[in-house]
């Protein structure tokens, strides 16, 4: 493995909105390289407690390394923030209805550099690699994913994840490849959506970028994850508790934004009701009603930084 390479993004805004003090407990279910982490970690030290989550191993292994200097009791659990709860509980965190939860939690959406620039991932075509893009580095890879989905469902993917127009020729052309096994690397697949949806021009975005991400979307079932996290992370905030969610994809930003949204106004009742009756109390607020965004200086100096959407929620 190489060394762990990731920028933080947007992370100036992530502290002001989370404002981590001495002693408090942090909850980072994307730890990554630890970028954001260890800078809260050094305004909680030296009595904070921090407990990470990452489903790539290799980003265990770096943020252990990063944090360690701060000495503060720290948890590693090597999962997916799908499995909040389930992992939580495993190891005897209690929530807040037990009296626990966290005061600061962090998601930051996606892949870190590392994992885009670690070549036999197979998350880029920049160079020849298996077509792999599994972040935990377990289970269904890319080329055996293409070669079980349908097209109709491949083509579905395409559409949903990455609105490509092409997706049903695209989709037909990718499975019949797939099950014939000659889709087997990066640039295989690069190589094959050029094809159809004509080659890269100057100024423009490879057209297979796009392509590449519906794809890694699906193998890693990331709609999913972020799903089952917004469902369950209220449970674990402490009241006070501060959440900061970065999003890179207009499917993760609707999904926060929705979430946060009913958190802050969950009240059911017809608009005609003079009063509610549902009764369901609010969870907290939203810091601020739009995202934040990186400014051109960020994006001078980190360019990952383009898509990024910060939005944060404060729990009672
Ligand atoms: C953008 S990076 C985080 C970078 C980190 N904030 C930093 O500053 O170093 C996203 C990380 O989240 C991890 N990740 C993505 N989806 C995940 C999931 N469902 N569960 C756990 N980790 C996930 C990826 O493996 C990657 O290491």
């Amino acid at each position: 493995m190489s060394e762990f390479h990731h920028i933080p993004v947007l992370l100036n805004d992530v502290l002001s909105q989370l404002s981590p003090k001495p002693g408090q407990s942090y909850l980072d279910v994307t730890l990554g390289g630890a970028g954001h982490a260890s800078e809260v970690a050094s305004r909680i030290a030296p009595d904070g407690t921090i407990v990470g989550f990452d489903r790539d191993p290799d980003a265990q292994a770096a943020a252990q390394a990063r944090l360690a200097p701060f000495g503060l009791q720290s948890v590693f659990i090597q999962a997916s923030f799908m499995d909040l709860d389930e992992a939580l509980r495993a190891r005897g965190i209690p929530d807040r209805a037990a009296g626990g939860g966290f005061d600061l939690a962090l998601a930051d959406f996606g892949l870190s550099s590392h994992q885009i620039d670690e070549v036999s991932r197979g998350f880029s075509f920049q160079t020849e690699a298996p077509l792999d893009m599994r972040m935990s580095q377990a289970g269904e890879t890319a080329a055996e994913f293409l070669a079980r989905v349908s097209d109709t469902e491949l083509a579905d993917i395409l559409y949903e994840y990455s609105d490509i127009r092409q997706s049903r020729a695209l989709a037909r052309k990718i499975t019949e490849r797939a099950r014939a096994g000659t889709l087997q690397t990066t640039t295989q697949l690069a190589e094959l959506c050029c094809g159809i949806m004509g080659y890269p021009r100057p100024g423009h975005p490879h057209p297979a970028t796009r392509v590449f991400q519906a794809i890694r979307i699906a193998v890693n079932d990331e709609f999913g994850a972020i799903d089952a996290f917004l469902r369950d992370i209220p449970r674990w905030m402490k009241p006070g508790g501060r959440l900061c969610i970065i999003s890179f994809h207009s499917g993760e930003d609707r999904r926060v934004k929705e979430a946060m949204n009913k958190w802050q106004n969950p009240c059911t009742c017809p608009p005609r009701l003079p009063v509610c009756v549902c009764h369901k109390v609010p969870l907290g607020h939203v810091i601020a009603k739009k995202p934040v965004e990186a400014s051109p200086s960020e994006l001078a100096e980190n360019s990952r930084a383009r898509s990024a959407k910060l939005r944060g929620f404060v729990f009672d």
